[in-house]
């Protein structure tokens, strides 16, 4: 695994009426992935959109999704989102009751499978099932908003975390963390171990994305 953390902006922050033209003009250099927040209005309460429309915006770009579903039951529908082929494909632990049976067919099809917890599921639950895993997702919030604050104890959720795969599986899985990052907390958010951080908020604040991400970037490792 690189030691570069990838920044992945969260487009539900952005406009989607306009977002197919939007993601034109995100420099692929700068932004490392796009992260598709997949909310069905029952896991969580919200409702964004499907696989029919990260379909057509993945038109758009050549910049690699980053699927986070936010939805109950989905190995009902993990095939639409599958053949997508994203970069990372990312469900709830607490949404699936065979978790390793879905991470595998994710990972059979050469995409990252992904397991994400909720800030109120310890961390130990993945504990048994990294064996399955490319990424484990931390979320820093609880899921169904963008632009709510940064859950403070996910800091040492995330070293924990890390510490467990250091132990079996080291440089083998992302550590992803999605939830009220900016640039004041991003530098603590990767020091305790993350790789890949979601930005929503933070990213397409003003309008800027470019300079949003390589600001959070920078920030990431400053001083
Ligand atoms: C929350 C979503 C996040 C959200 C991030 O349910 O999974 O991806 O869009 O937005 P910010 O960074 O504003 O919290
Ligand atoms: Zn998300």
């Amino acid at each position: 695994m690189t030691s570069e953390i990838k920044i992945s902006p969260s487009i539900i922050a952005g406009d989607l009426t306009t977002i197919g033209c939007d993601v034109q003009k995100f420099d692929s250099t700068i932004v490392d992935l796009l992260h598709m927040d997949v909310m069905d209005g029952n896991f969580v309460p919200n409702l964004t959109f499907g696989h029919g429309f990260i379909k057509n915006l993945a038109g758009h770009t050549s910049i690699p999704l980053d699927i986070h579903l936010m939805i109950e039951r989905p190995e009902l529908s993990i095939d639409s989102y599958i053949a997508l082929n994203p970069w990372c494909l990312v469900f709830h632990y607490e949404a699936s009751r065979f978790p390793a049976r879905l991470l595998t067919s994710i990972r059979n099809a050469g995409i990252k499978a992904g397991l994400s917890i909720n800030p109120a599921t310890p961390v130990e639950s993945v504990f048994d099932l990294l064996d399955f895993c490319d990424l484990v997702l931390v979320m820093s919030v609880d899921p169904g908003f963008y632009g709510q604050s940064f859950m403070e104890h996910s800091i040492s959720r995330i070293e924990k975390l890390k510490k467990a795969i250091d132990r079996d599986f080291a440089g083998k899985i992302h550590i992803q963390v999605d939830g009220g990052i900016n640039l004041s907390n991003i530098k603590r958010v990767v020091a305790a171990g993350a790789d890949i951080v979601v930005a929503g908020n933070s990213a397409f604040a003003g309008g800027d994305v470019n300079s949003n991400v390589a600001a959070l970037k920078k920030a990431a490792v400053g001083n």
